[in-house]
């Protein structure tokens, strides 16, 4: 099985390269971003040593569509995407938090509510709640952008502003982008027999002006259920059957990791490796409606995707 995990280019006029938990980021004269999904998966802001087959090739292909389809609402951060694994745009000046949507019950979200908690991130939660179950409205539950190696922190929109990590009038900006583009990704999931569950989104600054940032409804940072198969499961309390890596955080959790300290990461074995990555193509072909054609990790591939990369730096 292969897997791109890394890669080391030294591009035309690159002034940094920073490697995220997932994708590979090169910074071109300090005003153009070359993004690279790679293979690698992360669960409770954990790296795996081993790579999931075609998952940056699928994040990155939903990603890019997606920033597509969402521009009419907010400007977006993306020029090009001149290769699978790859997209082109400009570099913006990040705020410090990320911009979580929920419609639903469910996750780290159904975890805290389960353990008493009638609040999140400052916002009440009506008693009595089951598990999936839906907001009457969705909520915008933020979180700090930890420094390397630190988990998110859930944090209040009081506190963000009392804290001056963003000003009032940009955080309200944000917050009624983030909740349009939710708006905007369930109709698209809705037309694909889906449910966008939850997202998150990033949002930065280029001068004074607000873009949206990094990727956008992919598997990694959202969660998607069959519409069908809810309606069937949740009003006799069984699981929707889930198209995301909360499948990947339960396998973790039942082998007894959750990304606490001195726990011990369980090993991905490639029938788990195998297994997610089927997931993946799932949620690719059903949200994209299109069967995913992969770009094969053949001999020339690392040299094609410099190619296709310089060809395109050349032109800005
Ligand atoms: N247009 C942009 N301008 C500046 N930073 C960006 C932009 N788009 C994405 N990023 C940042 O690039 C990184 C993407 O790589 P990722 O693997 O998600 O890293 P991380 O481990 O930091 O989440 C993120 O830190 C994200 O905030
Ligand atoms: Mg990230």
């Amino acid at each position: 099985m292969k897997s791109i995990i890394e890669t080391r280019f030294d591009f035309p006029g690159q002034t940094a390269k920073y490697t995220g938990k997932v994708r590979d980021v090169y910074t071109i004269d300090d005003r153009i971003l070359v993004m690279i999904a790679t293979d690698r998966i992360s669960a409770f802001d954990v790296v795996f040593p081993k790579g999931i087959t075609y998952k940056g090739q699928i994040l990155n292909k939903i990603a890019s569509r997606f920033l597509d389809d969402t521009a009419d609402i907010v400007p977006n951060w993306k020029i090009a995407s001149p290769h699978p694994m790859v997209t082109i745009g400009y570099k913006c000046k990040p705020f410090p938090v990320e911009m979580i949507v929920r419609g639903y019950l469910t996750g780290s979200s159904w975890r805290t509510y389960k353990s008493g908690a009638r609040t999140l991130c400052g916002i009440p939660l009506p008693e009595g709640m089951r598990e999936h179950e839906a907001f009457e409205k969705p909520i915008v539950t933020p979180t700090t952008k930890a420094e390397i190696g630190a988990h998110d922190q859930d944090i209040s929109k009081d506190e963000i502003i009392r804290t001056g990590l963003v000003s009032r009038e940009d955080y309200e900006q944000l917050e009624k982008y983030a909740l349009a583009l939710f708006a905007r990704g369930q109709e698209i999931a809705a037309g694909k027999g889906l449910i966008l569950v939850d997202t998150k989104y990033e949002f930065g600054k280029l001068g004074e002006k607000i873009y949206l940032i990094d990727e956008i409804h992919t598997p990694d940072s959202s969660r998607y259920f069959y519409a069908e198969d809810y309606k069937q499961n949740f009003p006799q309390s069984l699981p929707p059957r889930q198209l995301s890596k909360e499948f990947v955080r339960e396998w973790l959790m039942e082998n007894g990791f959750s990304g606490q300290q001195g726990q011990k990461m369980p090993l991905l074995t490639d029938q788990v490796i195998d297994n997610i990555s089927k997931r993946y193509i799932e949620l690719y072909e059903n949200i994209m409606g299109t069967a995913f054609e992969a770009t094969p990790y053949d001999d020339a591939f690392y040299e094609n995707m410099e190619a296709c990369i310089c060809n395109m730096l050349a032109r800005l």
